[in-house]
């Protein structure tokens, strides 16, 4: 959106709407560049509002065709209209009353994807967080609820017509035009309006729900991609499923539709009985979707259908308050992967993205709280801090609560603010009133911004038989708030004796029942009586809380958690935490010279984890990866040097390799019987195999195996995971060029097969990837109008590439530049999300900092920047 004064928006300034709106009915008649729309609503006055208020309607690129009240054009004197605003005065003494305003789009030209816009020929809208205001002038904000109407008409070859909601009908309208009609019996903010219309393939099902009732279940694609969509569907009925289990929500609709298409700017959208999906996470066959493509679907069709309950039926008083709905609905997805499929490898997962996302997030100068108290732009706050970080706070109040109470927290949730429009506070309160404990300091996880640094010790009086643990907290600055207050960090936690038996005691201290130290002030000590020889302390167990941990372990400590922790996430993040430890030392070898650290230990623990029969294979995979680039870089924090870090890496990774060589070769083979299934338990051997084959590769310092591998392969997975292998560790051997022209031949007409074939390209780390970024932007697999395209490409290259983006020469932030300047007039959004691939450069070393503070000042000196992408680099250089 462009606003021309940069106005800042506060938390603080919280009013209600002078007007209610007790329903709206809107017509649309479809035309790619001339749609008309009619929205007739009907207003009261809120009690309390002053008679003579006006009526303060939002806009966004608007022209006004006709405004009426009760219908009488209203006389000039008595509105004022511009794109972003209009503002009627004198209104009817009496209410309600009706007022009708009529607007003219041209979908075919709205490249931001916001509000109507056309992707493939088809209509479709998109209003979160403020589109709708683009179809109509409206009360666009989460806080005013109504019931919608909707007809549409449209030309007969645009067959079908969508809306939310329950269908009412469809007929003729004129020569050559038909229509249909749809209504919405629950009252829903614009930003849940959603309206579909174009030629598409229609996949159905029916589901039965907890109290009996059918509803039904519908698909839509691009014609002859319907097989495609039978892997959502499934886990659109598993969800359903879920939702009733796990909580107690009912669908409440007769239909549930999805739609996808191919232009989309984020991952997929909850609009009331009609989400639309960016096709990446509908679609999926075995020959042209991996493993994890797979999860993503399962995970984002469960999330946006979670959202009906959490968002939907309750929804935010404000956009400060999006984390009411979106860190909710995250946690909600997590467990219900976590129940699908396997829940520490899926745990795992959470972690590793949690702090590949949002750690740097809230180190570096984007970083908010998950709840901000202002903004300039709302777009740029769908961040990993308000959806990650947002979901971990919600697994914290489950952890210090306990699980009963927080079912019982929600269940009252759902019941109080049932048709609602709430706040954070409102949602607390359900947990603080069912549960007894005070959440008040807990408030802070909301409003705090910066990841808390826990430190930790522990020492062991034998004559005593006490173990005490002392834990200090310290919150860093961060934008706007210099000081920070203690947190209530809830840290689950484990000891562990000699003899390997995991017990987890409650300190003497009051406070939370076995194995959680609830730490409440700046230092605190906990002690622990009856202790019969020192144990290692497993501590944050699960990641029970997002916090750094610094604790002073030595490698033996970890060494023995890895070997007898019973909780797998805890063995897991033991195992990390050693890796870690050698790859920092490695790294500052490698930056200031000297003779890099040996990776023998390193090796014998990740190969004993393999060897391991009894772990499940996902499991091992994960283990056997490495902590990234990216995630080395974080835990060093400054004077980054990338290729310093690579080579570090690659030291290590060469060193297990070769340790593990005839282990790996084996492993490499050990695929999935039978045919293709996406399930958990062959996606976990295949990315063993796959972690396997790029050890056995570096082992053996050829491209033999893995181009054996890609020749073999039956399944995008494997064959991604050949592919990437080939181009990441032997980029110009004659195996890489073959398996690259032959993978272009056979998906060349796929976009989203291409996506993968781009992104596995620009994240080949060195020097020489910008060069071959830059060829394939010509490339005809690549559309700068289309957002998956830009961000396979482009978005890999610079948040998936270390040691190529951070280029020494600065070359790889021109490019970003260059990209984020020509796509910002477009679509903005998409130029911001972009541009956040720049925030952690004042970690980089001083000539990478210089280059990159050039390339964001140019972009900074772009004329007509949006305001998305000014609030990002202005935000980016303070
Ligand atoms: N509300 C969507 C989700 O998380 C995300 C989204 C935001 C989509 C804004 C489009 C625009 O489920
Ligand atoms: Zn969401």
């Amino acid at each position: 959106m462009r606003t021309e004064t940069g106005q800042v928006f506060h938390l603080k300034d919280y009013t209600p709407t002078a007007f209610e709106v007790e329903r709206i009915d809107l017509t649309f008649e479809l035309h790619p560049t001339e749609t008309k729309v009619a929205a007739r609503s009907i207003l009261k006055r809120r009690k309390g509002a002053a008679a003579d208020a006006p009526l303060e309607f939002d806009g966004d690129e608007l022209t006004l065709d006709a405004l009426r009240i009760d219908s009488i054009d209203v006389p000039d004197s008595d509105y004022d209209v511009g794109p972003d605003k209009l503002t009627v005065r004198n209104l009817p003494a009496s209410d309600p009353f009706e007022i009708t305003i009529e607007t003219t789009l041209s979908p075919e030209t709205n490249t931001q994807l916001m509000g109507l816009y056309r992707s493939s020929g088809n209509y479709c809208t998109q209003c979160e967080a403020e589109g709708f205001r683009r179809i109509t002038y409206f009360y666009d904000r989460p806080d005013v609820l109504t019931v919608y109407t909707v007809t549409i008409i449209a030309p007969k070859d645009v067959p079908i017509l969508l809306s939310n909601g329950n269908s009412l009908g469809t007929g003729n309208y004129d020569a050559g035009r038909h229509f249909a009609a749809w209504y919405d019996p629950h009252p829903k903010p614009s930003y849940l309006f959603a309206l579909v219309a174009g030629d598409l393939g229609v996949i159905t099902d029916t589901f039965i729900t907890m109290s009996g009732r059918e509803v039904e279940l519908r698909i839509y694609v691009e014609h002859g991609k319907e097989e495609r969509a039978t892997y959502a569907m499934d886990a659109l009925k598993r969800s359903m499923k879920w939702d009733e289990d796990a909580y107690g929500r009912e669908y409440d609709l007769d239909i549930f539709m999805v739609v996808a298409v191919s232009d989309f700017n984020m991952g997929a959208m909850e609009n009331k009985g009609l989400n639309v999906f960016n096709d990446k996470y509908v679609l999926a066959d075995p020959e042209t979707a991996t493993d994890q493509d797979y999860a993503n679907i399962e995970a984002i069709i469960a999330h946006e259908y979670f959202h009906n309950w959490t968002g939907n039926r309750i929804t935010c008083r404000d956009w400060f308050q999006l984390c009411l709905k979106e860190g909710l609905t995250v946690y909600r997805d997590h467990t219900f992967s976590q129940d699908q499929r396997s829940a520490p490898v899926k745990r795992i997962a959470e972690i590793k993205t949690l702090k590949a996302h949002q750690f740097p997030e809230d180190s570096g100068p984007l970083a908010h709280p998950v709840r901000p108290a202002t903004y300039k732009e709302i777009n740029n706050f769908y961040t990993a801090t308000v959806y990650e970080k947002g979901s971990e706070v919600v697994g914290m109040i489950r952890t210090i609560i306990g699980p009963a109470k927080f079912r019982e927290g929600m269940d009252l949730y759902f019941g109080r603010h049932d048709g609602q429009a709430v706040t954070i506070e409102d949602y607390i309160a359900c947990f603080a009133d069912v549960s007894g404990v005070a959440l008040d300091q807990f408030m802070l996880w909301y409003n705090q911004a910066g990841t808390p640094l826990v430190s930790a010790s522990t020492t062991y009086d034998a004559a005593a038989k006490t173990l005490s643990v002392s834990l200090e907290q310290t919150v860093q600055p961060t934008p706007g708030q210099a000081n920070k207050s203690p947190m209530h960090i809830p840290l689950a936690f484990a000891l562990i004796a000699p003899d390997g038996t995991v017990t987890t005691p409650s300190p003497d201290e009051t406070g939370h029942e076995g194995g959680v130290l609830e730490l409440t002030k700046r230092s605190q000590t906990f002690t622990f009586s009856g202790i019969e020889e020192r144990p290692v302390l497993s501590l944050n167990r699960g990641f029970s809380a997002p916090v750094n941990l610094q604790i002073e372990q030595s490698a033996g400590d970890l060494a023995h958690i890895a070997r007898h922790e019973t909780d797998g996430v805890a063995r897991w993040q033991a195992i990390n935490a050693s890796a870690t430890d050698l790859l920092i030392k490695a790294s500052k070898v490698a930056r200031d010279g000297g003779d890099l650290p040996s990776a023998d230990d390193l090796a014998d623990i990740l190969i004993a984890a393999t060897q391991d029969d009894s772990l499940e294979p996902a499991f091992r995979a994960q283990v056997l990866q490495l902590p990234s680039e990216a995630d080395i870089a974080r835990e060093i924090g400054s004077n980054i040097d990338p290729d310093a870090i690579h080579t570090a890496r690659r030291f290590a990774f060469d060193a297990i390799a070769r340790k593990g060589e005839a282990l790996f070769a084996r492993l490499s083979e050990d695929l999935p019987d039978g045919a293709y299934s996406p399930a958990a338990e062959d996606a976990g051997k295949r990315a063993l195999a796959a972690m396997a084959l790029s050890y056995v590769s570096a082992a053996v310092d050829t491209p033999s195996r893995a181009k054996a591998a890609y020749d073999a392969a039956d399944n995008m997975t494997m064959l991604a995971a050949a592919l990437q292998i080939l181009v990441h560790q032997f980029p110009d051997a004659e195996e890489t060029k073959e398996a690259l022209a032959d993978f272009e031949n056979r998906f060349g007409d796929n976009p989203l097969v291409m996506d993968k074939w781009m992104s596995i390209q620009a994240m080949a780390p060195g020097a020489a990837t910008s060069e071959r970024v830059i060829e394939l932007m010509d490339s005809p697999h690549y559309n700068a109008g289309n957002p998956n395209r830009v961000r396979a490409l482009i978005g890999a290259f610079s948040a998936g590439n270390p040691t190529g983006f951070n280029r020494a020469d600065g070359q790889g932030y021109r490019l970003l530049a260059k990209v984020v300047t020509e796509t910002d007039p477009k679509n903005p959004q998409l130029a911001a999300r972009l541009l956040t691939a720049m925030r952690s450069w004042r970690s980089l070393e001083s000539g990478r900092q210089e280059e990159a503070r050039r390339a964001l000042v140019a972009i900074q000196s772009t004329e007509k920047l949006s305001t998305d992408v000014s609030d990002i680099v202005e935000r980016t250089l303070n």
